[in-house]
């Protein structure tokens, strides 16, 4: 165990630690472009520079082994001028675009340059190499070749975490660049934290590019439910209006983001979203929609059946399994959704594509029900005047349901949801917009936030199924999303 001084701090590391990660450790903050804690490190960029004393000449902290008796000066007068320096080089090429960049405001040439430099450039505008703006690179990201800084990290994502080798340095020397390698595009399921990994405003997003200045963008924490990974995410947002999704980096399941999951806050603000009841494909307000629904469960006198769903969180299975049992009274209500899960791709798509079947066990566990092949059997044998679920959970029993024609209805947050031949259904709210539990294929226990209102009259789901019950004459009296809790046990 290395035992070293760090800008006359004391400390002892585990062997193989870098100087950049043992001040990381003391809180002391080294600039780097290069370094990422998921990459290999290439040391290319000289951004960290450090003074060893008694040690020959400066040396990159980044690829640096800490050693016994080491004492690092981080913020020398040698190392200051140093960081000077590799900024005027990597500034000599770079184009003067910063009052038309999209990553002003979050660059990482500009904040080191406020904060290390502020020197006047030697070169002039007319000696810049210039090399090609931007150009689609891929379905999902832009790249602009005169911002690069050569810093590789794009390169070493493509082959060391996607393994997907779609990027290469070309040329030698100030005529280097970035390209795609030739018959190859840049199209991997992970294709967009390229953008998060690049320091500088050479690879952007199509989808964020140009849409909001990131100065005005608020960060809400909430979790990704494009899957059953369940990665944490942050939401961007600015006006009720959601931008982008960046990863919140964790140790327990994420670091990056897939592509899909990135891009899932898209249908929140899609043009179809479902502001109104629909019954028999005709839109009606959400009240006499409510009342309709309620009086075709009280006609069905307990000939009904009720489906949980994977993609509804924790409260709002529960507020449904008691709607189930202590509303309509019926037996027939199921939680038992089994898929497979576990990562599909070795990053982290899960191939379980529902948030939430580890949260619908716990609903099961609390409250009961049957199985769902016993569900399956009797909505087969007609047993049911009326069956109640969430859109895609439909699906599950589709077979069933034309078998036997019960009157559907189901809970979707937008038209394309509906599934064929449903009788009511209510929009509700979806999870960027109000706050639920969800369970991933870890047992982890997560919350979403909500960054963005719903839709004017949009409700969450637990207080439209607290309104039917109330409507059958049942009251769940359910006061908040936390009442559908209450017999629930988390692990
Ligand atoms: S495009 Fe960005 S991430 Fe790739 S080498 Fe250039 S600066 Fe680095
Ligand atoms: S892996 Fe799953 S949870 Fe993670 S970002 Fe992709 S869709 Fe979302
Ligand atoms: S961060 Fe160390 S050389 Fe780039």
């Amino acid at each position: 165990m290395p035992k070293l001084t760090i800008d006359g701090k004391n400390i002892e590391v585990a062997k193989g630690t870098t100087l950049l990660e043992a001040a990381q450790q003391l809180g002391i903050y080294i600039p780097r472009y290069c370094y990422h804690p998921k990459l290999s490190v290439s040391g290319s960029c000289r951004m960290c520079l450090v003074e060893v004393e008694r040690g020959p000449k400066l040396v990159t902290a980044c690829s640096t082994e800490a050693a016994d008796g080491m004492a690092v000066l981080t913020a020398s007068d040698k190392v200051m001028a140093a960081r000077r320096d590799v900024l005027e080089f990597l500034l000599i090429n770079h184009p003067l675009d910063c009052p038309i960049c999209d990553q002003a405001g979050e660059c990482g040439l500009q904040d080191y340059y406020m904060k290390y430099s502020l020197r006047k450039s030697r070169f002039s505008q007319e000696d810049k190499v210039l090399r090609q703006k931007r150009r689609a690179a891929g379905p999902r990201l832009m790249l602009d070749n005169e911002r690069c800084i050569l810093c590789t990290r794009c390169v070493r994502f493509c082959s060391e975490v996607t393994k997907t080798f779609e990027l290469e340095v070309m040329e030698r020397s100030d005529h280097s660049f970035i390209d795609l390698k030739e018959g190859k595009a840049l199209d991997n399921d992970y294709s967009l934290n390229i953008a998060d990994l690049c320091p500088v405003g050479a690879f952007t997003s199509r989808d964020f590019r140009f849409k909001q200045r990131v100065w005005f963008l608020k960060k809400t924490p909430t979790i990704c439910l494009g899957c059953a990974t369940g990665c944490k995410i942050e939401a961007h947002h600015n006006e009720n209006t959601i931008y982008r999704l960046a990863p919140r980096p964790n140790s327990e399941t994420n670091t990056w983001l897939c592509d899909h999951g990135r891009l899932s806050y898209k249908a929140v603000q899609a043009g179809d979203r479902l502001a109104k009841g629909v019954i028999k494909n005709g839109l009606i307000d959400l009240e006499p929609a409510l009342r309709e629904a309620a009086t075709r469960i009280d006609e069905a006198k307990g000939a009904v059946a009720v489906l949980g769903s994977p993609w509804l969180s924790v409260e709002d299975n529960a507020a449904l399994a008691r709607l189930a049992k202590d509303a309509i009274k019926t037996e027939s209500y199921c939680f038992d959704l089994t898929a497979e899960q576990g990562i599909k791709d070795g990053i982290l798509i899960n191939k379980d594509p529902a948030p939430n079947t580890s949260g619908v066990k716990l609903v099961k566990e609390a409250l009961g029900g049957i199985s769902l092949e016993e569900l399956v059997r009797r909505i087969a044998a007609g047993q049911f005047k009326v069956v109640l679920t969430e859109a895609r959970a439909a699906l599950l029993i589709k077979d069933a349901l034309k078998t036997s024609g019960p009157r559907l209805i189901v809970f979707a947050c937008a038209k394309s949801e509906i599934p064929a031949g449903a009788y009511a259904t209510f929009p509700y709210a979806t999870y960027f917009e109000t706050p639920g539990t969800f369970v991933n294929y870890q047992g982890l226990r997560r919350r979403t936030e909500a960054p963005v209102e719903a839709p004017e009259g949009v409700k969450p789901l637990w207080a439209l199924v607290n309104k039917l019950a109330a409507y059958s004459g049942a009251g769940l009296r359910l006061d908040s999303a936390e009442d559908a809790l209450k017999e629930i046990i988390f692990k």
